[in-house]
């Protein structure tokens, strides 16, 4: 059995023969735009941007279908020259074989080392890659050989790392035409393009960015010569394994100062010859990145050509990210603690590399979705809280006054740009998502006074909920909702909250279910845009109304009796409760107020009662509740129950007993649990259902949904992806989380452990999930993690694990301990640790589980503050106003008793 172990409290590991392993990737990258991904032989690609590649961009097959790597060549007198990263025809060829170096990677946080030991050689080597946490923009690489034979070895070193240099538009359109704008010259520590041009989606452009490979050895000694083109290092005939250059010696390397234009780069760096001692040891160190001058790249490159400086940046890096992840766990099982030390790292790495730019998220060209944005942000309330409030506040302007959304999101926060293309694709669940962060964040913060910031709100030419357009927008006037006399209108985050909730809940389909249009969470419902509905995220919105009818009780307790809302919202808010069961009357209240604000807005405001949108949201709430209850529930023969979550584009019910078999989807579970649509008993009936219909112990745990059986044209592209893969029946993590995170907030928490449990243990068994620690997007038939690391399971996995299982809670700004951790979770003496950030400052809570009572036996019975007995009403709570009395500068210990 094939297994990595850690290493250490910040979860470094280590694996053995990990090259034996296909389609490992690991990230390295820092926050001023360089995005790295490296295999266990230094193959994967390194880019600022969809337009900015410095290696040639790859996906997950071009892993091992490329032989382009950064490899490091030892070409050893005598014998045939060997590649440190494994990458020789002649390595290649004994990997299956008694012969196979020994290798080892090690790795960490934005750092990877891999050890390759050849007993042929005489050699070992250790190749350490980093791109620096201080934001320089390069990718470093160390190198360090060592004599292990009983004979002197004397050998060339050669660093050999092709430059794509260019955008991923051009990786096969004009890909040869690319490379005769490059200009290329040798310098005295490396090789430098500076392309001429660019050629990409933006057009034909003067080129800003310049690219490089710098080397030098771990005393500061320069390369000798080089190898500055593809061409002239793999020769006729040759490769990258078996370059030329460097096996038939035919080809003289040149001098710094050289130049030449019109060819595919390569970073070729030739070190002195030298003869290695028993026993002794050489560093070399690489440098290669982007600048926006010449002067600029050697600057930022130089600054890490010593051993020194190497290592001193190498334990900066560690730091810098150890540091960041400031929330850690001691369970009982070391492994899960461990395994959520990289899950929480997770979330960070998706604000770094979007959802595109690591080897399986083929598919876009940068940047994050609208949900994602919005989940991101849960576990930065986490980790990070005090820069949260702006974020969210910005984020708000992205919403248009038809509750709808931008879906193209800038670089920047707060930045949304106009869809100037006929492509209006509304997903229904976006409405969703703002209101789940926001009422994190004022539980946590108790920020209520929040919901009366104001905001602006999004402007482009999509309307009426992407049915009509706005033929006047003029892209000019700064993609704002402006009033008929042209000042900018700002409404507060309340009235965002209301317009996507109430828009949402008149926007039904013919089983007055809220139309699934063009999809929901799930990206790959996409072929329902007409007859399509979610009965699953209407139940979401539910639980929103109920949520919003909340903290409007709550700012009413806090003496705001009224508010200012937009005119034309009136209409929203209609008393006729028979007006919900009359599809047609919903649909006339959404069409009228959109077109009111299709194009500008009045600009008045009404004033509203507190107390009346309190009772108006209750009412449409308990409506949606009811009518899923008594339309919804599903008996199918086998005598199993469960809601159904989907109508497809014929209007036809998705879920039950089909001729091709049963019909069940998780997400429809999900929120229908969340909401509280499903009573308790009808909990454990669904528990029961997705227990047998849907749990698959090979995969770790529930899938999306079973076989269909059909390719449903119907419904969505999911259908057309093979069974057990992505959307269409594998175990995808994120939804997978929100069972469990439903599971424990309906009080379920050996349930929801066990989903948990189940994805945890499979992912940890390295033999089966083939993936380095952490939570991939999804486990596939097979059993392997796809799409690791930038998922938005993270966010969801460690929220539940904080707040749902170690029941950290925030409570309108106090904090509230409601454990439901299961026996089997304490430590051997009866106690489990968490470790936070609450109000910016930092905690250590020790559960005191003494008498080894499971879940359902314990409760809080007592509270120890830094050593003192903490007294308040609820025993299990500590009040805000004490928890910022207490000091900054050190971290609090909290003992909880249970009994
Ligand atoms: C991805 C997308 C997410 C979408 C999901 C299902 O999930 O990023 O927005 O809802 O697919 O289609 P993730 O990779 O975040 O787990």
């Amino acid at each position: 059995m094939r297994q990595y172990q850690y290493l250490n409290e910040y979860a470094d590991f280590m694996l053995e023969d990990p090259e034996l392993t296909s389609y490992l990737y690991f990230p390295i990258a820092n926050e001023n735009g360089v995005m790295a991904s490296v295999t266990p032989s230094l193959h994967g690609d390194n880019k600022m941007g969809q337009n900015t590649f410095l290696l040639a961009p790859v996906s997950a097959e071009e892993l091992h279908t490329s032989k382009a790597s950064r490899n490091f060549w030892f070409d050893v007198e005598g014998r045939k020259p060997w590649s440190v990263v494994g990458n020789s025809s002649d390595q290649q060829a004994n990997l299956f074989q008694e012969e196979k170096e020994k290798t080892y990677l090690r790795a960490g946080v934005m750092w990877q080392e891999v050890e390759r030991i050849s007993e042929t050689y005489g050699l070992t080597a250790k190749v350490l890659s980093l791109v620096p946490a201080s934001g320089e923009t390069v990718e470093l690489m160390r190198v360090t050989i060592q004599n292990i034979g009983s004979d002197n070895i004397t050998f060339t070193p050669i660093v050999a790392i092709p430059l794509y240099a260019r955008s991923a538009d051009n990786y096969r359109d004009h890909r040869h035409v690319t490379s005769l704008l490059h200009r290329i010259h040798t310098t005295e520590y490396g090789v430098i393009v500076n392309p001429t041009l660019t050629f990409d989606e933006r057009g034909h452009k003067k080129n800003e960015v310049i690219y490089g490979v710098f080397g030098s050895t771990g005393e500061s000694n320069p390369p000798v010569s080089f190898y500055p083109t593809v061409e002239d290092f793999i020769g006729e005939g040759g490769s990258f394994e078996q370059p030329r250059a460097l096996y038939a010696k035919d080809t003289v390397p040149v001098l710094a100062g050289e130049t030449m234009a019109g060819y595919e780069v390569l970073g070729g760096l030739v070190f002195e010859k030298l003869t290695l001692r028993v026993g002794e040891e050489r560093t070399y160190l690489v440098a290669m990145g982007y600048g926006n001058s010449e002067e600029n790249f050697k600057k930022e490159a130089f600054k890490f050509l010593s051993s020194k400086a190497f290592e001193d940046i190498l334990l900066y890096t560690k730091n810098y990210w150890n540091q960041k992840i400031n929330i850690h766990y001691h369970t009982g099982n070391q492994d899960f603690d461990h395994f959520m030390h990289w899950v929480n790292f997770q979330p960070m790495l998706r604000r770094i590399y979007g959802c595109s730019f690591l080897p399986h998220h083929d598919y876009g060209k940068g940047g994050r979705g609208w949900r994602d944005l919005w989940q991101d942000c849960l576990a930065l309330l986490m980790m990070n809280p005090s820069g949260v409030r702006g974020m969210l506040q910005d984020n708000f302007s992205g919403i248009r006054m038809d509750g709808t959304n931008a879906t193209i999101i800038g670089a920047k926060q707060g930045e949304f740009i106009a869809d100037r293309n006929n492509i209006t694709r509304v997903w229904m669940d976006h409405g969703v998502w703002p209101l789940f962060t926001t009422d994190l964040y004022i539980k946590h913060s108790g920020d209520l006074n929040f919901l009366l910031v104001e905001a602006t709100y999004f402007k482009d030419m999509q309307a009426v909920r992407g049915e009509e357009k706005d033929t006047q927008y003029n892209d000019g006037l700064g993609k704002r909702v402006r009033t008929v006399e042209g000042e900018e209108y700002q409404g507060t985050i309340l009235e965002h909250l209301l317009l996507q909730n109430l828009t949402a809940f008149y926007d039904v389909g013919e089983h007055n279910h809220i139309r699934l249009r063009g999809a929901d969470w799930n990206d790959a419902l996409d072929m329902a845009k007409e007859r399509g509905e979610s009965v699953a995220f209407t139940a979401a919105y539910a639980l929103n109304l109920t949520t919003l009818a909340q903290l409007l009780e709550k700012l009413e307790e806090s003496g705001v009796t009224s508010i200012l809302l937009a005119k034309e919202m009136e209409l929203l808010f209609t008393e006729d409760i028979t007006c919900y069961s009359d599809i047609k009357r919903k649909k006339e209240i959404l069409y009228t107020y959109c077109k009111q604000v299709k194009e500008t807005v009045s600009g008045h405001k009404e004033e509203v009662l507190v107390s009346d949108l309190v009772c108006n949201l209750k009412n449409k709430s308990e409506w949606i509740k009811e009518h899923i209850r008594s339309e919804e529930w599903l008996t199918n023969a086998e005598g199993f129950h469960w809601f159904n979550g989907y109508y497809d584009n014929h209007g036809q019910r998705v879920e039950g007993d089909f001729a091709q078999g049963v019909r069940m989807m998780l997400t429809s579970q999900v929120f229908t649990i969340m909401s509280g649509v499903a009573t308790k008993d009808q909990v454990k009936d669904v528990i029961r259902a997705a227990d047998h219909y849907l749990y698959e112990a090979k995969m770790g745990g529930y899938r999306l949904n079973t076989d269909f059986g059909e390719v449903k044209l119907d419904l969505g592209r999911m259908f057309g992806f093979a069974y057990g893969q992505k959307e269409n029946g594998a175990v995808f993590c994120h939804m997978a989380i929100m069972y469990s995170n439903a599971l424990y907030q309906r009080g379920f928490a050996k349930e929801g452990y066990h989903v948990i449990d189940s994805l945890f243990k499979h992912c940890n068994n390295f033999d089966v999930s083939r993936i380095y620690p952490g939570i991939p997007e999804y486990i596939g038939e097979n059993g392997r993690g796809l799409y690791h690391y930038l998922t938005g399971s993270a966010s969801w996995l460690l929220l539940t694990v904080l707040t749902e299982m170690f029941g950290i809670k925030g409570r309108l700004g106090d904090l509230y301990f409601e454990p439901k951790l299961l026996l089997e979770q304490f430590r051997q003496d009866g106690t489990a640790k968490v470790e936070f950030i609450f109000a910016d400052k930092s905690f250590e809570v020790t559960y005191q589980n003494s008498k080894k009572m499971d879940v359902t036996e314990y409760q809080v019975a007592g509270i120890i503050l830094d050593g003192m007995h903490y007294k308040s009403q609820d025993l299990a709570c500590i009040r805000r106003s004490d928890i910022l009395e207490l000091s900054d500068h050190q971290k609090h210990f909290i003992t909880i008793i249970l009994s």
